[in-house]
């Protein structure tokens, strides 16, 4: 292995810095690689200057950065990409002239950081011949195959440090404060910052809620002498019966924009007459610095996708597991995406300490 390329698709997460920074550094120590960085995903290897060489000293000091010094693109699909012919939008696949691209470069290796679909994207690429290694990224924590994805624990602590200042200015107003979390249609953030953040509701895709059950969780808490309650809401959680919430729609290039079920839940509780304020944690949940163990966790998938891409492990991804970073193929990974088990510990527990789901 003597050319390695390393990009990051999608939105950012916490940890990608570190990641590249081992991705880099096992390159070049353990294997004596040169390595390029491709900017803003895919669309690098299609632009002017868009593949640059990084060597040691480019990602020196990134390691506590948040954010990816290579830029991302969430609408980096080159299968449905959206150009200008003839003064009118069309929507093109271009991986044919993308995988030209890349075969001119002559890489023995693509490390790709991205989630489910950059993921996707590239195990295409690779049934094109790209030689590709994925590293499981995002804050939502829903791809399949491993435990878990770097940047989620950032995540949750800043979700859970939110429950804690909601907390005590709901307990001072007696208020009910909502507050509106990441995840797409995985719960994870919301059911682990909920259950860490002492949360007394927690409403996540995976369990449709009524709102009469909500209200009537805050109202047995006010008849037991809590006249504050606090309520997680995942951004994908919907009632039964209903649909989830989108504050913008789809189309062949973008994923529609889930938002709003949190003032939803809250205008309900008001409408009950408990006074009621949400709060939408949005995008403060992706930046920032990441947590030790999102370095952590970043830098071993980093190494370990080097060692796969040496081992010639092309078309699989790392993943942890049992506390070890292993590879799997990227068909295992991407066959089922990762949802909380509704009849797992972790939701039993939640129900178990009083926690309502919104469901009975
Ligand atoms: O997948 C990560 C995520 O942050 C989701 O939790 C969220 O729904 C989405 O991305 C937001 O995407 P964007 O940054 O494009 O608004």
């Amino acid at each position: 292995m003597k050319r390695i390329a390393v990009l990051t698709g999608g939105g950012d997460a916490p940890g990608l810095n570190a990641v590249i920074r081992a991705v880099v550094k096992t390159a070049v120590n353990d294997f004596g690689c040169d390595v390029f960085g491709v900017r803003d995903g895919y669309d690098g290897f299609l632009a002017q200057g868009g593949v640059f060489p990084l060597d040691l000293a480019a990602v020196r000091g990134i390691l506590p950065r948040g954010g990816t010094i290579l830029g991302t693109a969430n609408r980096g699909n080159p299968f449905a990409r959206k150009v200008m012919r003839g003064g009118k939008e069309v929507v093109l696949d271009i991986s044919g002239d993308l995988v030209a691209a890349i075969k001119k470069l002559k890489l023995d290796a693509v490390v790709v950081i991205g989630g489910d679909g950059t993921l996707r994207v590239s195990m295409e690429l690779c049934e094109r011949g790209v030689p590709v290694v994925g590293v499981p990224k995002t804050i939502d924590n829903d791809v399949g195959g491993t435990e878990i994805t770097f940047g989620f624990d950032t995540a949750l602590m800043i979700a859970t440090e939110a429950l804690d200042r909601l907390h005590t200015t709901a307990e001072s107003h007696h208020r009910v404060m909502v507050l509106e979390l990441m995840g797409r249609d995985a719960g994870f953030i919301a059911l682990h910052s909920g259950v860490s953040g002492g949360a007394d509701v927690i409403l996540i895709p995976e369990i449709p809620f009524k709102f009469e059950a909500v209200i009537q969780k805050v109202r047995q808490r006010v008849e037991r002498g809590s006249h504050f309650s606090l309520i997680a809401v995942s951004e994908g959680a919907k009632p039964a019966g209903g649909r989830q919430v989108f504050s913008r729609g789809g189309d062949a290039v973008y994923v529609a924009r889930l938002g709003g079920i949190g003032q939803d839940v809250a205008q309900y509780v008001d409408s009950q007459g408990f006074e009621s304020r949400v709060t939408v944690l949005g995008h403060i949940q992706r930046g920032g610095s990441p947590t030790a163990f999102d370095r952590w966790l970043a830098t071993r998938y980093g190494a370990a996708a080097v060692r796969t891409a040496a081992a010639g492990g092309f078309g699989r991804m790392v993943a942890l597991r049992n506390a070890q970073v292993i590879d799997i193929p990227l068909s295992e990974a991407l066959a089922v995406p990762k949802r909380v088990d509704v009849d797992g510990d972790a939701v039993r527990t939640a129900r178990g300490i009083g926690i309502s789901f919104g469901d009975e």
